[in-house]
């Protein structure tokens, strides 16, 4: 079987970055879950869907026109829906809500399972999320749980953002965050918590190289 290290957190715990890092370091392929609820969202918002109509946005999620395109070392891969490129958009604040509402429904977290199933190929998967290691991978020999305070993750956040040039309150991010961790964390299918046999590590003041020494040292032992 194939080999597959899951990173599960909260938003803003730092999991996107350690999973670009150790996905380049191994030269393993990375799946970023967050994306595909990301794009049903956003499909969602352009079609026109109801937000609480499980069946329609299960039927979106599962006749997704997406593409993943890899960008240059480092960088974050394209998206393309329906040929368009909406990259930009899918990492906004906005759309990261619109992913939580469209997360609560499990005929839509169903319809993304085999998707991201297919991800694990050889040599080996980084897998980012909220469920990889409670759902989607539960067998992964390698299980993370990152978090960090709510205050330092906004900051973070606020800092991702303003270097991209969106504009953003700090205050409204934090409030935001506490909000996608509270849908995150009480909805009744896939809740945000760690894996039983997963390793906690806190981040909070601690520098993203030295998450990643940590990291690294995990899936090296
Ligand atoms: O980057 P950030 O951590 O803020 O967000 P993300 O990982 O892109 O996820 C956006 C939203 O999608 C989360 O707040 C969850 O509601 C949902 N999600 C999920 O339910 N399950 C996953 N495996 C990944 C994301």
């Amino acid at each position: 079987t194939v080999p597959v290290v899951t990173i599960d957190g909260p938003s803003g715990s730092g999991k996107g970055t350690i999973c670009q890092l150790l996905a380049k370091e191994l030269g393993w392929h990375l799946l970023d879950s967050g994306a595909l609820y990301r794009i049903v969202g956003l499909a969602a918002e352009r079609k026109g869907v109801p937000f609480d109509d499980d069946a329609a946005l299960a039927d979106l999620a599962a006749n997704l026109d997406v593409e993943f395109r890899p960008g240059e070392p480092g960088e974050p891969s394209a998206v393309l829906l329906d040929g368009e490129d909406i990259s930009n958009e899918v990492r906004s604040e906005t759309t990261g809500t619109l992913a939580s509402y469209v997360a609560v429904h499990n005929p839509v977290r169903d319809a993304l399972k085999g998707l991201q199933r297919g991800f694990a190929k050889s040599p080996g998967l980084v897998a980012d999320g909220r469920d990889m290691g409670t759902v989607i991978f539960t067998d992964a020999p390698v299980k993370i749980y990152l978090i960090a305070s709510a205050e330092e993750r906004a900051e973070r956040r606020y800092k991702q953002l303003k270097a991209k040039g969106e504009s953003v309150n700090l205050a409204a991010l934090l409030k935001d965050i506490q909000l996608r961790d509270e849908r995150d964390m009480n909805r009744p299918v896939a809740p945000l918590k760690p894996a039983d046999d997963a390793i906690v590590i806190d981040s909070t003041g601690t520098a993203i190289e030295d998450v990643f020494k940590q990291v690294l040292d995990k899936v090296k032992s």
